[in-house]
């Protein structure tokens, strides 16, 4: 698409979880409505749209009907079937283009895409059998983590083998085959980057930042990324490589990790909206949701600038939804609640994010201050 999507038309977004409604705010903003495709019945997207389609991902008809109220679609969610998407896109313009979400949905594929483009991963085997397995273990050797190769999200379908004996069982529990195996990186940080691409080849990167899990659940995000200036221009080099390589439309984020030389090895890639950039809509005039739907719907991309430091947090699980209305009494606690209704464990619910002036990011100590009732027992 060439010509900028006219203001009242109407973005698709594939998926109704936060990262629909917070795009979805940013194209309101931009003066777009949105149609949600989701199964799910009052979900957070859903919730801030102009329609929702409610059916499956994979129904032929919910696909169509969903097609025919958009004028252009996009995605929160990449899990859509091959076919799925070749349905999508006979109908309407559809940004990431499908090839980008086939490789971003398969771990193999996606490893095998970021080697093949000269980008560094873990050393990494596809295994199909028990005796793939033993081969994969012999060659690369242990720790290493074994991992479906798609639908995996937040640590799930994931094992990791510290001892020979952990192999069978964790090849017995994790299915669909074939799975992959992943030498263990021992990092000294997570790190990530999200950035954005027009059709024009305009690209726009917000800086790296760094990512601290809980229970594989993303907990942090410090940005920018306490790393030396290399470290972080050789992922912002990694993410543009990737962005150009894959001919991206859309938003993208590149996870990484940093090993203990210095090194930038890249873990996974998502072509949407990504957790480790929720502080850009507090710290940064354009926010990863507005360079989403102005990559997708044609409009300039505006530079990726943040005007400020900040720390994103997650509010994860019962437990720390509970704490809203301290959240809400805390001056300087920018705070986001995404319209869940059920706080299940290791559900993410919210996120609040607190800016600092630029170059005042804290340190450990300062951050967990910074952060109030939220700080970590
Ligand atoms: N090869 C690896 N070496 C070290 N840690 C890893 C490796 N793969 C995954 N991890 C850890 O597990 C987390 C989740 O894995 P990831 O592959 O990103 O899956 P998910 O789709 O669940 O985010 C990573 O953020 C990292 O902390
Ligand atoms: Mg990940």
């Amino acid at each position: 698409m060439t010509a900028a999507l006219p203001a009242n038309a109407t973005i698709g977004i594939v998926g109704g979880g936060q990262l629909g409604r917070m795009s979805a705010m940013a194209a309101a903003r931009l003066g777009y409505r949105c149609q949600i495709l989701t199964p799910e019945p009052n979900s957070p997207a859903g919730q801030v749209s102009a329609g929702v389609t409610l059916g499956e991902y994979e129904d032929p008809a919910a696909l169509r009907d969903f097609a025919l109220h958009c004028d252009v679609i996009t995605f929160e969610f990449e899990n859509v079937s091959a076919e799925g998407l070749d349905l999508l896109a006979a109908l309407r313009p559809v940004h990431p283009a499908p090839a980008v979400l086939r490789v971003s949905q398969d771990r193999i594929a996606e490893k095998a895409f970021l080697n093949g483009c000269g980008v560094g991963t873990a050393a990494w085997a596809p295994v199909e059998s028990f005796a793939e397995l033993e081969a994969a273990v012999a060659r690369i050797g242990l720790p290493a983590i074994l991992k479906t190769t798609r639908l995996g999200y937040d640590g799930r379908g994931q094992a990791r083998l510290r001892r020979p004996d952990d192999l069978a069982p964790a090849f017995e529990r994790l299915l669909p085959r074939p799975l992959i195996l992943e030498g263990m990186v021992d990092f000294a940080s997570e790190i990530s980057v999200v950035a954005a691409r027009a059709a024009t080849g305009a690209y726009a990167a917000f800086d790296t930042v760094e990512n601290h899990h809980r229970d594989h659940i993303l907990d942090l995000t410090l940005a920018p990324a306490r790393i030396p200036q290399a470290t972080a221009a050789a992922a912002q080099a990694m993410a543009q490589r990737v962005a150009e390589a894959l001919d991206l439309v859309g938003l993208l984020a590149v996870e990484m990790f940093v090993a203990a030389d210095g090194t930038v090895l890249a873990n996974e890639i998502a072509p949407r909206p990504h957790n480790s950039g929720h502080w850009t809509i507090d710290a940064c005039p354009a926010s990863q949701f507005e360079l989403h739907i102005r990559a997708v719907a044609g409009l300039p991309l505006p530079a990726a600038r943040r005007h400020s430091d900040a720390v994103m947090k997650n509010l994860v699980g019962p437990r720390e939804a509970a704490l809203w209305p301290q959240i809400v009494a805390t001056p300087g606690l920018i705070p986001h609640l995404y319209g869940k209704t059920e706080a299940r464990a290791g559900r993410k619910m919210g996120h609040v994010t607190r800016l600092f002036p630029r170059g005042g990011l804290p340190g450990e100590f300062g951050v967990t201050a910074a952060l109030g009732c939220l700080a970590n027992d």
